[in-house]
């Protein structure tokens, strides 16, 4: 199946690293050109000449999300250098963490906020686009009770209504806006590899309730990202697409 992504340009924030990183990998295979932004400016280096070395424009830059001035002018630029924007991937997030006050405003202004600011700032490029897709990375975390009650995962359900609420708003623009809730995802340098390390007891638990024994990984987050960004899913908005390798047990209508 073509999905139609040649020649389609992205921004995806959050992009050196897992689910981030297999997205720009994969868009770029696909020929899209990408923007991408993350706070190591090494890594965000490589990543760029990475994606370049594939033969589709890349550029990236050393922005924290969370700094919403530097951001929204980091967005602005990035549509510009690359002549619009067709497709957005909100991807950072603040990840989980026991919580304080503190966690909560972290949550808000980086999964939440960011995720706003990123589709307010890129909407006019979207619209322009005629086939315009936002992409949301949300997390199982917000429709099932996970660990404890964490801002991470109210803060990642708020992302799955701000989505569907979206999605009616600009619909008539031919813009699409959907979420997606990954299941625990596992690779090098990431949370799971992390919390193997650091509560082994919580890692294995957490793998037995994958019905075939393993987490999932960011290249099949990839995919589905993939298609919901591209024209293939031209009938898909307003959706939150669950791909978690049956780790959740609730069944949704
Ligand atoms: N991993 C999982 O099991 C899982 C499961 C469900 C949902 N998710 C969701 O999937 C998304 C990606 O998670 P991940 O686990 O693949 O990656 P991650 O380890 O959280 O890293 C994500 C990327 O974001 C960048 N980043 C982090 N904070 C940033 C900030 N404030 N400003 C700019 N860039 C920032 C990182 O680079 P720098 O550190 O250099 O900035 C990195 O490139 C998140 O929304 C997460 O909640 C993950």
């Amino acid at each position: 199946m073509d999905l139609g992504l040649r020649g389609k340009k992205a921004i995806v924030t959050g992009a050196t690293r897992g689910i981030g990183r297999a997205i720009v990998d994969l868009l770029a295979a696909e020929g899209v050109d990408v923007g991408l932004c993350a706070r190591n400016e090494d890594e965000v280096n490589d990543t760029t000449a990475a994606l370049k070395a594939r033969g589709v424009n890349a550029v990236g830059a050393c922005v924290n999300v969370r700094d919403g001035d530097g951001y929204k002018a980091w967005l602005e630029k990035t549509a510009t250098d690359l002549g619009g924007c067709d497709i957005f991937v909100a991807n950072v997030s603040a990840g989980g963490g026991m919580d304080s006050e503190k966690n909560w405003w972290k949550n808000f202004e980086i999964d939440v906020l960011h995720t706003v600011r990123g589709c307010e700032a890129l909407m006019e490029h979207l619209k322009k686009s005629g086939q315009g897709s936002v992409v949301i990375i949300s997390s199982t975390n917000a429709i099932e009770t996970f660990a404890a009650p964490m801002a991470y995962n109210a803060m990642k359900a708020a992302l799955i209504t701000y989505s569907k609420q979206l999605s009616q708003f600009v619909g008539k623009f031919n813009v699409r806006v959907n979420s997606i809730c990954p299941g625990p995802i596992y690779f090098e340098g990431g949370a799971w590899e992390m919390i193997k390390g650091t509560n082994q007891k919580f890692h294995d638990a957490t793998l037995r309730a994958m019905p075939n024994g393993r987490f999932g990984t960011p290249d099949e987050v990839a995919r589905v990202v993939a298609f919901l960004a591209s024209p293939a899913s031209s009938l898909v908005t307003g959706a939150n697409v669950v791909a978690d390798n049956g780790f959740t047990k609730g069944v949704r209508f």
